[in-house]
């Protein structure tokens, strides 16, 4: 298995970023890291410095992910086969060593990172007492759909270096098929994912995933929202690829968050790279509009 990138970051950009804090703190768990130099507000999910960035701004979608190379090798690699851009100011400004950027066809920036800054204080969530999965496989997954999807599988898998696990087409009505590719670029099952958009949609990013690493801190997430009036995209449910067990709430900004456990990890040697039709082996239902 290929080791050579994890999700470092994501950047998200909203009108107003305290409207996304009940979702990140109350609900999911998260704990605020130090604000950026400019007053954005961060969150963290284990013992980094941050792991979201949330910018105040117009765009209503993710502007940015990181993806934190393994060693200087690999972020020579990277950056060299997608042609980014050393931004030295940008580096400092997201508490990485190295940093160099370029536009991904699916519309957000890229930035390839090399050291991502630890926090000044160990990770302890109240809220999540059994602490998140990041170690070795990044901060979680996101999922992005778009009308570019063939530049854009190319980019992530020619350009990042990663690879298809496995995917999705599954038909939603007659004439209309869902078709979503899940890569890896470590032992997560995906690190991203990409949906291909029959048009464009008002936001990229679909949703961005957090692992728990005890299926009861779940659950007591799920009880959370439910005390809340999020949107609930999908209830609790088990996914049939990666078999994750999770559920979907909608944030005010319009994108969704994922909270599970227990994904399968992709190991040396992996051929279960096929299609899959359904999106859940049970559960998912849609249960409360926002
Ligand atoms: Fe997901």
């Amino acid at each position: 298995m290929n080791h050579r990138l994890e999700l470092g970051y994501l950047v998200l950009e909203v009108p107003e970023p305290d409207t996304l804090s009940t979702t990140f703190a109350d609900v999911v768990g998260l704990v605020p890291g130090e604000p950026t130099a400019s007053g954005a507000p961060t969150w963290r999910n284990d013992g980094r410095a941050q792991r979201l960035v949330v910018e105040a701004g117009s765009a209503n979608d993710a502007v940015a992910v990181g993806f934190e190379a393994v060693d200087a090798d690999a972020f020579d690699q990277a950056v060299a086969r997608v042609g980014a851009t050393e931004d030295a100011d940008l580096a400092s400004a997201r508490r990485v060593g190295r940093l160099a950027r370029a536009t991904a066809p699916w519309g957000t920036a890229v930035e390839v990172v090399l050291d991502l800054a630890d926090a000044p204080t160990p990770f302890s969530s109240d809220l999540v007492p059994g602490g998140f999965l990041t170690d070795g496989v990044g901060f979680g997954h996101v999922v992005f759909a778009t009308t570019a999807f063939d530049e854009s599988l190319s980019f992530l898998t020619d350009g990042l270096g990663f690879e298809q696990s496995d995917w999705l087409e599954m038909e939603l009505a007659p004439g209309l098929t869902l078709e979503v590719r899940f890569l890896h670029c470590n032992a997560r099952h995906h690190t991203v994912a990409l949906a291909r958009a029959p048009f464009d949609l008002p936001q990229v990013l679909h949703h961005v995933m957090f692992e728990m690493n005890e299926r009861d801190d779940v659950g007591a997430a799920f009880d959370r929202l439910w005390a809340t009036d999020l949107g609930i995209p999908n209830g609790l449910g088990r996914h049939d690829n990666d078999g994750m067990f999770s559920f979907y709430l909608q944030t005010p900004a319009g994108f969704q968050v994922e909270v599970g456990h227990g994904a399968r990890v992709i190991t040396d040697g992996w051929d279960d790279n096929r299609a899959y039709d359904a999106i859940s082996a049970w559960g998912h239902q849609p249960l409360r509009q926002a």
